[in-house]
């Protein structure tokens, strides 16, 4: 069980925010369900606002309904429309308040878009969720790429959630305390810095695995950055074969239920206790893959990144 009272005390007064219209031909929409049409005021709530990426479904989904039913303003992001509306509605039919953003992260276009919508239309971020992410897909053969030509994974899971938290950074700071969790796994692979992209010797799992890792390896870096100013950030691995489609659309079977997976992550995100820099494996902080603790290997990771967002 989650304990809402070990909820981080942020004391926001209530907010009035614009929230931009959507209009055709744009990319990213967002729009209030809550007042019932585009272009409208959203009261953004009362704790704060978090931005749940990949909350259109499983375990995202449930991450966003619980902090939505904690009084978060919840901006809900994923690519699929209808069900993003529906995952606003059920906030809001719980007194909740919540919006949502359509941004594809296999495009860096999309995801600078998304960045950029936050920025300009909030002015707090209290929570960031980094979860939206694609697993080693049915047919662990098939090599996908990005917009740009990027491994599909590296670019969704990791390259996509590391622009867009270095680009939410400063509101994330001058919300403080604030938090970011990123969405790891238990699936963890090196990553080879002569064949990042996986043009050779691809397998799906790999892929995903290594895209993880990068995550947990910005956890640490972003920790030292971020030490002292108020702003903490870790990593979660959720549970085991949860049920949601990225296991069930792959034949899986499932082990765990999408609330066993939701609780651990909740539990990194309100608990006053958790440090910053950390990995949970679940609730418990445990050591990662032996690359994450290599300073020069995670500098690479950097580098490289920065190289390929294009972030200044
Ligand atoms: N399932 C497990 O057992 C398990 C175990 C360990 C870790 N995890 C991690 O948990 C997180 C959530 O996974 P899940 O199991 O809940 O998967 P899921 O049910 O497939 O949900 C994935 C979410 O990510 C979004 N998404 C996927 N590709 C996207 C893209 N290109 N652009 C924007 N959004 C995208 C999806 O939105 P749309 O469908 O709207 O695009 C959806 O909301 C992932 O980071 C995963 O690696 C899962």
């Amino acid at each position: 069980m989650i304990r809402l009272d070990l909820l981080p005390r942020l004391t926001v007064a209530p907010l009035r925010r614009r929230v931009a219209a959507a209009s055709a031909g744009l990319l990213i929409v967002a729009f209030s369900l809550m007042a019932g049409h585009a272009d409208a005021q959203v009261d953004t709530g009362m704790r704060g606002v978090a931005l749940v990426t990949g909350s259109t479904d499983g375990l995202g989904r449930e991450v966003a309904l619980r902090l939505g039913g904690a009084g978060y303003h919840i901006i809900v992001h994923g690519r699929n429309e209808e069900r993003g509306r529906a995952v606003v509605e059920e906030i809001v039919s719980h007194e909740g308040s919540a919006s949502l953003i359509i941004a594809d992260l296999g495009s860096m276009a999309q995801v600078r878009a998304l960045a950029a919508q936050v920025l300009r239309d909030y002015d707090r971020l209290d929570i960031l969720v980094n979860n939206a992410g694609i697993g080693r897909g049915a047919d662990t053969s098939i090599r996908s790429e990005s917009e740009e030509g990027y491994e599909l994974r590296f670019a969704v899971n990791y390259l996509s959630h590391f622009y867009l938290t270095h680009t939410l950074l400063p509101l994330l700071r001058e919300s403080a305390p604030a938090r970011i969790v990123s969405v790891t796994s238990t699936a963890q692979n090196p990553i080879d810095f002569e064949n990042v992209m996986l043009e050779r010797e691809y397998d799906g799992a790999r892929a995903y695995g290594q895209s993880k890792l990068a995550q947990i390896m910005m956890t640490i870096d972003l920790a030292q950055e971020l030490e002292g100013s108020g702003v903490t950030i870790n990593a979660v691995h959720p549970a085991v074969y949860m049920a949601t489609s990225m296991v069930l659309n792959r034949g899986g079977t499932p082990f765990t239920t999408i609330d066993e997976g939701a609780d651990p992550v909740l539990q990194v995100i309100t608990s006053p206790l958790a440090e910053s820099g950390h990995y949970y494996r679940q609730a418990q902080r445990s050591p990662p893959q032996e690359q994450a603790l290599d300073a020069q290997a995670r500098r690479q990771l950097r580098e490289l990144a920065r190289r390929l967002t294009g972030l200044n």
